[in-house]
């Protein structure tokens, strides 16, 4: 199929710290599956991570490591447009149109952004009101359908398609109307200490998070140490057995095995048995990738590279949207 038949997705993630098995489960898998079948824009949202207080050294490393691990696990830049956000400046441009076009009231209902005030009160910045905004952004210079995202970002989306809509009545139809689409179920993975919580780097027990990057012994170690519950069957009940069922759902993601035959394959076995081979299914998983990782890590110049034609490329598509929009709106052509 030609790249232009394939229906154009577009998604990205913030470079603001190490990734974790519930990266690669809610988002990344899904990320590589698509590669195949849709024109993918995968965006390292850098510009989205500076309304958050960052060391710039940090920050950097944060960037580079989380392309070395994308590359690692199998997104292949061949086949997608994998790209830095701040490395195709129509981001901002069209940001700012964009902003001329969003209601204030619109903006601050957004529930993120109330969240966040709230934890920060001290760093409520006005690129953190205008976050939402860049990201319908990101989305409309590539003229995207389908935008996959978790839960917590489908506000977002569902305002850009609003600012769209608006704009292609304002003007004339310009953007294509995205929709968000939530991964399926049961990708979602919760901490291992605390399994009814989104499994986070914040948890004051380091044991709860498991990262791409943890070596064998220390993955073994914190399976060893997840909780589960005194009722010793092996068996998926969200409700009842919250720890048994995530470790249930990152056996399925990371052996490539349906949660029911999962459950068949360790219904006589003891709880032990069961989370020694979880974390033998991550250990088997994560080595290639860290190998690979690695590799590319260490060479500066295929990173670079891969960047240069992400940005390329992303830039050619994004430049068609935002010379039609500065047209429409009736700003002078440059000569
Ligand atoms: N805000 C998203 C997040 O925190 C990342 C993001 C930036 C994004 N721009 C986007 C997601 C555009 C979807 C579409 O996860």
């Amino acid at each position: 199929m030609q790249t232009s038949d394939k229906k154009v997705i577009f998604s990205a993630v913030k470079p603001t710290g190490a990734l974790t098995l519930g990266s690669y489960a809610g988002a990344l898998k899904n990320w590589i599956a698509m590669q195949d079948d849709y024109n993918c824009y995968y965006c390292v949202a850098d510009l989205h991570s500076i309304t958050v207080r960052l060391s710039p050294a940090d920050f950097r490393r944060n960037t580079s490591e989380m392309l070395a691990m994308y590359l690692a696990l199998g997104i292949r830049p061949e086949k997608c447009t994998l790209f830095l956000q701040s490395h195709v400046s129509a981001h901002a441009e069209l940001a700012w149109v964009l902003n001329c076009n969003t209601l204030f009231g619109e903006a601050r209902r957004m529930t993120q952004f109330k969240e966040k005030s709230k934890r920060d009160p001290e760093n409520v910045n006005v690129g953190l009101f205008d976050y939402p905004v860049l990201m319908a952004a990101d989305i409309l210079l590539y003229q995207a359908e389908i935008v996959p995202v978790g839960e917590d970002q489908k506000q977002h989306v569902e305002l850009a398609r609003n600012i769209a809509q608006r704009f292609n009545s304002r003007y004339s139809p310009t953007f294509v109307l995205p929709e968000p689409v939530l991964p399926r179920s049961g990708a979602k993975i919760y901490g291992l200490q605390d399994p009814v919580k989104k499994m986070s780097k914040s948890n004051d027990n380091p044991n709860d998070c498991v990262y791409l990057s943890d070596d064998a012994d220390t993955v073994m170690r914190k399976f060893k140490a997840a909780v589960t519950d005194s009722d010793a069957r092996v068996a998926y009940d969200k409700a009842n057995k919250p720890g048994i069922s995530n470790l249930l759902t990152i056996y399925s993601v990371f052996a490539d095995v349906p949660v029911s035959a999962a459950e068949k394959q360790f219904a006589d076995g003891g709880y032990a048995r069961f989370k020694q081979c979880v974390g033998e299914a991550v250990v088997e998983f994560l080595r290639p990738v860290q190998a690979e990782y690695r590799k590319i890590a260490a060479d500066k110049a295929y990173l670079q590279s891969v960047l240069k034609t992400g940005a390329e490329k992303a830039a050619y598509a994004a430049r068609k949207t935002l010379s039609k929009v500065y047209r429409k709106v009736g700003f002078l052509e440059k000569a």
